[in-house]
């Protein structure tokens, strides 16, 4: 199937990364979100982060307009009619895909393709709301979309082997290493990383280390770009713990219990860097500290 024309759904954190992509690798983009003033933000993002690439000569001013060129915004879901694929990203709550999915099924062309961008709500689920599970499919982006080459791709119980091939297709056209896994709560990224990024945050619960410590010793130690706690802020605290709360209920097994200093900080509403305050305080020159060993 030759896909053209995108839909993306969402123009938060990561629906503007994946408008970003598809449109620098010249498809044409049709992002929704629920308001235009939520859709002008995640184009106001993109502009921005194209501008890193236009500072730094690896795109001239030209080719930084033609990607935005590309890109139109809308809060109306029937506008996406005709596209060919339909990526949602929208907010991690299974009544919004439901109903996200019920209406882009009512609303797509026959043959259109549904995926989803969710980190942790099983993609089988979300395909039986929609009469066409076979064309139903997970592409999973990491944050920083436009950095980071993986794209989890997970297949449903029911998608079909030409769904599957055209995801895989059209993800090496972004220029990204699509890796493909089945559909078990975490699919494979969150479901070893979540458990790291809990176990540090134990490690500061029970006193074992400062934030910084943990940190460090996970950065310098193990090579990763980020400590766990600093990745925690960074995807989110809300969305640690809602996909650590998805692999203990849906797996069962005590080993994916929350830490209850996670909890407590998102029942302060400190949820990390978006929103300025998490196991870093980030609203100084730069990020500080915020909990003490021991919460
Ligand atoms: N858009 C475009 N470019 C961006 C960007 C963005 N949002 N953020 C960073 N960049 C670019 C920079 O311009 C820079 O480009 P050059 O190499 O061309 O100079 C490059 O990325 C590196 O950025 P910086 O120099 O500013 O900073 P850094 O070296 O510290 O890297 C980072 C920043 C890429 C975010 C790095 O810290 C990193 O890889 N962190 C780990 C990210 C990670 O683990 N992501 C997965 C999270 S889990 C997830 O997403 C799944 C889930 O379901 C929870």
């Amino acid at each position: 199937m030759s896909i053209q024309t995108i839909g993306v759904i969402g123009a938060g954190q990561m629906g503007n990364g994946i408008a970003h992509v598809f449109a620098q690798s010249g498809f044409s983009v049709i992002m929704q979100d629920i308001s235009a003033e939520f859709a002008a933000k995640g184009v106001a993002t993109i502009d921005k982060n194209l501008q890193r690439g236009v500072d730094k000569g690896k795109m001239t001013a030209e080719e930084k307009a033609a990607v935005l060129g590309r890109i139109q915004t809308t809060t109306n879901l029937e506008d996406l009619a005709n596209c060919d694929i339909v990526v949602e990203a929208a907010t991690e709550r299974w009544e919004v895909k439901k109903q996200l999915f019920e209406t882009l099924d009512r609303v797509c062309k026959p043959g259109a393709i549904l995926a989803s961008n969710t980190s942790s709500i099983s993609i089988t689920k979300l395909a039986a709301v929609t009469k066409r599970p076979e064309a139903f499919i997970g592409m999973h982006f990491m944050n920083p979309v436009p950095v980071m080459q993986l794209i989890e791709v997970i297949r449903g119980l029911a998608t079909s082997d030409a769904t599957y091939a055209t995801v895989m297709e059209l993800s090496a056209k972004l220029g990204k290493t699509p890796i493909a896994c089945n559909d078990f709560p975490g699919f494979v990224s969150n479901r070893v990383l979540l458990p790291m990024i809990n176990e540090a945050i134990y490690a500061l619960y029970e006193g074992v280390a400062e934030v910084e410590a943990i940190d460090g010793i996970m950065k310098l130690g193990m090579n990763h770009p980020m400590g766990p706690l600093t990745l925690a802020d960074f995807i989110g605290l809300d969305t640690c713990l809602f996909i650590l709360n998805v692999l203990h209920e849906g797996l069962g097994d005590p080993k994916y219990r929350p830490c209850p200093l996670l909890k407590k900080l998102v029942d302060a509403g400190w949820y990390g860097k978006k929103n300025g305050r998490g196991f870093y305080d980030y609203r100084g020159e730069k990020p500080v500290a915020a909990v003490k060993i021991g919460g």
